[in-house]
């Protein structure tokens, strides 16, 4: 039986997912912070249909004080045909009425004949209108004080990183120690920008690996890594990705182990990390694991900028909206931070 029901934050993960699946998504829009902000007025809502605890539905519904308006109806592809998106819909137009609403509005694409039928089925005409739009949001992202594709910067980088923070091996000794409690399989490994290629180094020489994946956006870092794996090189890829393009993730397969330090907050915005995490997490096998470590954001911290870098709490907190289980703290040090999340 379907159930329809008020979204949770909780859901975000299987909305993102079902969206996703019905290609809803567009690059460019902020799906987590679009379904947290549904959520956290008094004036809109995501409704979600279940059948069997699995979310198969949504639709998105808002009263701006004069007009109801409803965005992602979205229906699971094997659920379609049943009839449930006319029920998702007027349960948002129950919704909106219970609201005050007298009139709703949608938006199609243009040419979307299939999605016109259905709409036009239940009760809605085209209106002769003209949508115009403006965008306003200014680009949130904190600006990166180092261009790493320059290679004179990147060298001082690596020399620099080195130097200041010699805690990085007790880091990259506690990342294979937590590879090689998961599994002594051979394993599939991808690092987010893996730079220098310090950790896969290490993760290459203490654990059983099939392929280890090197992905960074930065040429110059590609050929320091190629320099200081050598010989270990056979087992690994280096994949030239920008983890903020759009479809970054298209065609990369899936991974037993995602490992990444130090370059999460790369996203260069905290309220980027999720969108990076929900995308780590499709990229995962069933029953892979993440092993997230990065700085953390304290208010004593006098060059760590507050916008950028999440918070120690946050660490894990966004790991578990993005979905992850068994977030388990492996190594807290100079305000940094390792975990093991499992899918
Ligand atoms: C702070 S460094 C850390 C490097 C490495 N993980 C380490 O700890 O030695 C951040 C790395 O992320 C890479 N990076 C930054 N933005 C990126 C993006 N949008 N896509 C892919 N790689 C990126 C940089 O080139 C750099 O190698």
């Amino acid at each position: 039986m379907m159930i329809i029901r008020t979204a949770q934050i909780h859901d975000t993960p299987a909305i993102v997912e079902l969206w996703t699946e019905t290609n809803l998504l567009r690059p460019w829009n902020k799906h987590e912070r679009d379904i947290e902000q549904a959520l956290s007025t008094e004036t809109s809502t995501i409704l979600v249909a279940e059948i069997e605890n699995k979310l198969i539905g949504t639709i998105m519904a808002g009263y701006d004080g004069h007009r109801g308006w409803i965005y992602y109806l979205a229906i699971e592809p094997e659920y379609q045909g049943n009839g449930y998106g006319k029920q998702l819909v007027q349960a948002a137009e129950e919704w909106l009425k219970s609201r005050g609403a007298p009139k709703i509005h949608l938006l199609t694409r243009k040419g979307n004949e299939a999605v016109q039928k259905f709409y036009a089925k239940i009760g809605y005409g085209i209106s002769d209108v003209t949508v115009m739009e403006k965008v306003i949001e200014e680009n949130i992202d904190v600006p990166s004080p180092i261009n790493f594709h320059n290679q004179q910067e990147v060298e001082e980088w690596v020399r620099n990183t080195v130097e200041k923070r010699p805690y990085r091996p007790e880091f990259f000794a506690a990342f294979a120690a937590s590879i090689n409690i998961f599994s002594e399989k051979p394993l599939n490994i991808l690092e987010i920008g893996s730079g220098p290629g310090h950790l896969a180094k290490h993760i290459l020489e203490n654990c059983n690996i099939k392929h280890y994946t090197l992905l960074d956006f930065s040429a110059p870092m590609h050929q320091i890594a190629k320099n200081n794996l050598g010989q270990l090189a056979d087992k690994a890829t280096y994949l030239l990705r920008d983890f903020k393009s759009p479809q970054w993730i298209d065609s990369l397969g899936k991974f037993d182990v995602i490992v990444t330090m130090q370059a999460a907050h790369e996203v260069r915005h905290k309220q980027n990390i999720s969108s990076l995490f929900l995308q780590l997490r499709k990229l995962l096998d069933d029953n892979g694991i993440f092993l997230y470590s990065d700085h953390y954001y304290t208010p004593s911290s006098k060059t760590k900028h507050p916008e950028l870098y999440l918070t120690k709490e946050e660490q894990p907190e966004i790991l578990e909206q993005c979905g992850f289980k068994n977030i388990v703290p492996v190594l807290d040090k100079a305000e940094m931070a390792l975990y093991v999340a499992h899918k």
